[in-house]
């Protein structure tokens, strides 16, 4: 069954498929390619089927067309399981859904992105590099062994690869936002930032582009059950709108209308957290 308002491939109904690879990309991090496109856009998610254990959301990480896949860490029941699977093992997936990044060509775009933030970002560059956007990319983590994508990013056209990371083992010691900071007193004039990563982190790209004037789209996460707009479990406070269709990429000028945005989320039951 498909979305029924457009051309898109979107599936409401899960579809299992074999398991094409698996990369591990660290001890907590694993890549599963698809080999199916679903026609996905950079910053769109699916929603992950392990039969008799869960359904969870996923950013995908690259769709060209042939393949699809995602890059995950291993958290909790579901990923956890979902890490242990081989080449040939089958998942299911429903999906694209959700809003994607927007650009125009030739645009300079930053890119910013922290933990598996890393893996829609790459998407997001490989596309914008074939819409000929020169790219400064910068990846934030917790140590040199937690930095994502960095060698795939190295390899596109036009593109400059900023590391950080918390304990200085990589790249500049500290936060990707500040290196975002730095970037913009020294003059750099990006026509756009997007951002993928933790919220704390989101809230500081958000703040810092307003600040500046720059125009930015974020991906923000909320807990997800149906993937397309019908149970209401990722609607934002005090909008209403739900992230899983208006989001997860929303524009600056919109996150920063949502009040809960950097402050606390809500779990499957409704319940508040504090970030
Ligand atoms: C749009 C979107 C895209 C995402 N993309 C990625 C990605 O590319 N890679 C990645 O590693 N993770 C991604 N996540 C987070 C991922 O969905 C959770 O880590 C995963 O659901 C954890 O499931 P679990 O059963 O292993 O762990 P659990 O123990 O069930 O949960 C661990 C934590 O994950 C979060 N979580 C659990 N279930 C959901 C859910 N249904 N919706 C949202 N959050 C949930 C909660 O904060 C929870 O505390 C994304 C989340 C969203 C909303
Ligand atoms: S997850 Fe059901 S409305 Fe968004």
């Amino acid at each position: 069954m498909s979305c029924g308002h457009c051309t898109c491939k979107e599936s409401r109904l899960p579809t299992t498929y074999r398991i094409a690879a698996v990369k591990k990309e660290t001890d907590m991090v694993t890549t599963i390619t698809f080999p199916v496109s679903l026609g996905a856009k950079p910053g769109q998610f699916v929603m992950a089927w392990l039969p008799g254990n869960g359904e969870i959301p996923m950013s995908v990480a690259n769709d060209d067309g042939k393949n699809l896949r995602i890059t995950f860490f291993a958290v909790g029941d579901t990923t956890r399981e979902m890490a242990k699977l081989k080449k040939g093992d089958l998942l299911g997936l429903r999906g694209p859904f959700g809003t994607s990044y927007e650009w125009k060509e030739g645009e300079h775009l930053i890119l910013v992105a922290g933990g598996y933030g890393a893996a829609p970002m790459y998407f997001c560059a490989v596309e914008a590099s074939k819409n000929g956007c020169s790219l400064d990319v910068i990846i934030g983590a917790r140590s040199k062994e937690h930095l994502l994508y960095a060698e795939e990013f190295r390899k596109l056209p036009k593109t400059t690869v900023h590391l950080a990371t918390d304990d200085g083992s990589e790249g500049r010691k500290g936060y990707n936002v500040e290196v975002l900071k730095e970037l913009l007193e020294k003059g750099m004039a990006p026509d756009q930032v997007f951002a993928c990563g933790p919220e704390r982190m989101l809230l500081a790209v958000s703040d810092l582009t307003a600040q500046k004037k720059i125009p930015s789209q974020l991906s923000l996460e909320r807990y997800m059950k149906c993937g397309y707009g019908l149970c209401g479990n990722c609607t934002v406070d005090p909008l209403g709108i739900r992230l899983c269709v208006e989001g997860p990429v929303v524009k600056n000028e919109t996150a920063r209308k949502i009040t809960e945005f950097g402050n606390y989320h809500r779990d499957e039951l409704g319940k508040k957290h504090s970030f």
